[in-house]
């Protein structure tokens, strides 16, 4: 793609934050952003029309489960990712590095790539930085993610220095493989919870030159404390022209920190899987819709969320289907809750506009069930 993928259009004066524009093969996505997870290219329990009725920009899948179950070939042969799955706006997939190391003992690490046994048979697979390429090719995503290791935040500092180095020579690979011209290739920076680690990631990655760059090796286990000191740490040496992408996080307060602090884009479970656990995020707070105080409870979920499932049913009957095991409460609880995702963002990018975003921030946190720590 060409260089001028990603325009800054407005850096709030108050802060880092900042508002873009990224160019895709599949159209603009405004940053910042936060990008649904739909890992086996379904966001599970949203059908894509759904998706399009919440305003979703951008979603994500996985290399790693897409190419065990259906295989990328055949993919591929369908007409990748978009056409599979009917879904025409802006994807990007993980490159199958964070799933692969969450395989435990099921993997083994080399120079040459991961050996590891599918969780779905057991059988055997080798995956390296040119097939988790060749795979991303042959899938379609408009923007895709190099091969990297992502440690466990317990890793000693000599593993995390061992294991940086690794991830910047497969990112190398990663580029030479990489024949797409339209679709944009991510650079991971690593380097665990220790900041001279990061900077040195982060100048590694840098200097092979990537179409964007993203903090991996976050939301694995570390406090809040330590995930914002790395982000913050590493903010002030991305490249400014570059979008930023923090990968697997997070909270609605850890996304409003990493705005602050001039990241771009994430994504993250929490939204979907709370939803189907019955745990609602709402302007009140999280909450969850097994409680019996919702029995007879004929409120929307949430009054001043704009969400269709908020003014059309009640809590006491969302209570009823989440008890009742039913399908449609996944569905419902799926919608609302990527809804007030994308809605806290919209309203992110409106107030770094207006260069409010650090007032944003602090009633945020000041007024909000949704505390920092
Ligand atoms: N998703 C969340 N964290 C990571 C990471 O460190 N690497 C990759 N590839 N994906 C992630
Ligand atoms: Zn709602």
């Amino acid at each position: 793609m060409s260089a001028d993928h990603f325009t800054l259009i407005h850096r709030d004066t108050s802060c880092g934050a900042r508002l873009g524009s990224l160019k895709t093969a599949h159209g603009m996505i405004e940053t910042p952003i936060f990008m649904p997870v739909g890992t086996n290219a379904t966001v599970k329990a949203m059908t894509p029309e759904d998706l399009l009725a919440i305003n979703a920009q951008i979603i994500l899948a996985n290399t790693y489960h897409l190419y065990l179950r259906p295989g990328h070939k055949l993919v591929k042969k369908l007409g990748g990712l978009h056409n599979f799955m009917n879904w025409q706006r802006p994807m990007l997939t993980d490159s199958g590095g964070f799933q692969v190391f969450s395989l435990g003992d099921l993997r083994k690490i080399s120079e040459h790539g991961v050996k590891f046994q599918s969780h779905l048979d057991g059988s055997y697979h080798v995956l390296t930085p040119e097939l988790a390429i060749e795979i991303q090719e042959d899938l379609g995503a408009d923007i895709i993610m190099c091969f990297d290791e992502c440690p466990p935040a317990t890793a000693d500092y000599n593993y995390v220095v061992r294991s940086l180095e690794m991830t910047t020579r497969w990112a190398r690979r990663c580029k030479d493989a990489h024949t797409r011209q339209d679709q944009l290739l991510f650079g991971i920076i690593q380097g665990g919870m220790h900041h001279d680690l990061r900077a040195r990631s982060l100048a590694d990655i840098c200097s092979i030159g990537f179409d964007g760059y993203a903090l991996g090796g976050l939301s694995v286990g570390e406090t809040k404390e330590q995930m914002y000191g790395v982000m913050e740490a590493c903010a002030s040496m991305m490249p400014k022209d570059k979008p930023r992408y923090i990968m697997g996080i997070g909270a609605p307060e850890d996304l409003v920190e990493a705005v602050w602090h001039g990241y771009d884009m994430f994504d993250c479970v929490m939204p979907t899987r709370n939803a189907r656990n019955g745990m609602l995020f709402t302007s009140q707070g999280r909450i969850n819709i097994k409680a019996k105080i919702y029995e007879e409870d004929e409120r929307p979920l949430d009054p001043e969320c704009g969400c269709h499932v908020c003014r059309t049913y009640s809590r006491a009957y969302l209570r009823h289907l989440y008890r009742s095991g039913e399908i449609l409460a996944s569905n419902l609880n799926t919608y609302h809750n990527l809804y007030f995702y994308l809605d806290l963002m919209r309203r992110i990018r409106e107030s770094i506009l207006e260069n409010s975003f650090t007032a944003f921030r602090h009633s945020f946190f000041e007024k909000s069930v949704y505390n920092q720590k």
